[in-house]
């Protein structure tokens, strides 16, 4: 098993910590540790002994991601395969580019297991089985994915319906839909029968790329050309003329959703995406009236808010359900419902420059 670690997006809704030059995974979380660190020891967990890890990640992630693992033990240098993108074309290029260097110097039967670099999961036994039954379902030519059962109408993740069943406690995946409207999300809530896509995936490199090759040849044939494949070509920069060329697609829309063959192992571990300030703030254990604090805070009169600031010191008087986060030289203030449009002050930023 070689696992691949992605971790080029730019996790906007988690501004202001989580920036263009300090994203997501290098964020540290209440018990110190950060997502990528996490992720790598994950990775570390369910590797073939001495099997390389690839990380696809910005260009300008490099030096920060080779400085996080040379913290973790037993995460030797020349197990570290860096595929650095110097534009983000989102995961599906992403994924090819890391199968088509698999398959080079491994070969078709060679298995992946991507993991992006945005999920916590605490109980890692449970994570490890997953990923062996999973495994076995790949070698039998299945596209695997991980199933985690919803409990909520999140528009943010892709459903996975349940089909019949296969070996390893696994079933046939009968549907997949990538991020749907409020109103399916909550119909397939109900229905039952319906898993959250975790996001993390398993297969042959031979399997993917095959398939990538039936449903999306539009990002496969440009992704050929962004990455070297020979053996001297370990760590390296993508082309970015070849970049270019390649659509921006997630591998949800470019291959799971058109693409047969699939199976779910639903997931016996505790999984969660840590993609807005809810999500973060439930990490940190709340007062007898909701309140939660990361660093510096004190609460008159106010219920259920959720106060970061390693620094300065905020008071929050009379108010209740607010996000209140402050960094250097940025302060948010959300209602905790509204965690999901953060991401739009980026967008406000960027159109104000
Ligand atoms: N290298 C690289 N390049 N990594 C990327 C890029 C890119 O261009 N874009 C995103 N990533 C990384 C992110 O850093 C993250 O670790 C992972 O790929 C997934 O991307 P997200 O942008 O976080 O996807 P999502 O959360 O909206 O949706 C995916 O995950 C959900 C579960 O968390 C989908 O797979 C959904 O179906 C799934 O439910
Ligand atoms: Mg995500």
């Amino acid at each position: 098993m070689i696992p691949v670690i992605l971790s080029g997006g730019a996790g906007t809704r988690l501004w202001p910590v989580s920036r263009r030059s300090y994203p997501k995974p290098f964020m540290s979380l209440p018990d110190g540790e950060t997502l990528l660190e996490k992720t790598a020891k994950r990775a570390l967990a369910v590797a073939d002994a001495a099997a390389p890890i690839i990380t696809v990640t910005a260009r300008d992630y490099g030096f920060i991601t080779r400085d996080a693992y040379a913290g973790i033990a037993g995460f030797a240098p020349e197990r570290q395969v860096m595929l650095l993108e110097p534009i983000a074309r989102n995961t599906a290029p992403a994924i090819l580019a890391a199968a088509l260097w698999v398959q080079a110097r491994y070969g078709d039967d060679a298995q992946i297991l991507v993991l992006p670099a945005d999920h916590l999961i605490r109980d890692l036994d449970a994570f490890k089985e997953a990923v062996q039954r999973a495994e076995r379902l790949a070698a039998d030519g299945y596209l695997g994915t991980f199933g985690v059962v919803p409990t909520r109408p999140e528009t943010g993740y892709g459903y996975i319906e349940r089909g019949p069943a296969l070996r390893e406690s696994g079933f046939e995946v009968a549907r997949f839909v990538e991020k749907p409207d409020l109103q399916t999300a909550q119909k397939y809530l109900s229905s039952g029968g319906f898993y959250w896509n975790s996001g993390m995936f398993c297969f042959r490199a031979g399997t993917l790329l095959d398939v990538a090759n039936q449903v999306c040849p539009e990002v496969l044939a440009p992704t050929r050309g962004t990455i070297q494949t020979d053996h001297d070509a370990a760590s390296q920069v993508l082309n970015l003329d070849a970049l270019k060329q390649v659509p921006d697609i997630s591998i949800d829309y470019a291959i799971m959703e058109r693409a047969t063959h699939r199976a779910v192992v639903p997931a016996a571990f505790d999984w969660s995406d840590i993609g807005s300030w809810n999500a973060l703030a439930d990490l940190v254990d709340a007062d007898e009236v909701g309140n939660r604090r990361l660093g510096n805070a004190v609460f008159v009169g106010a219920a259920r808010n959720y106060v970061q600031s390693p620094k300065r010191v905020i008071a929050a008087v009379g108010v209740s359900d607010l996000m209140i986060i402050d960094t250097d030289d940025a302060l948010l203030v959300a209602h905790r419902e509204q965690s999901q449009s953060v991401k739009q002050v980026v967008d406000a930023l960027k159109q104000a420059k």
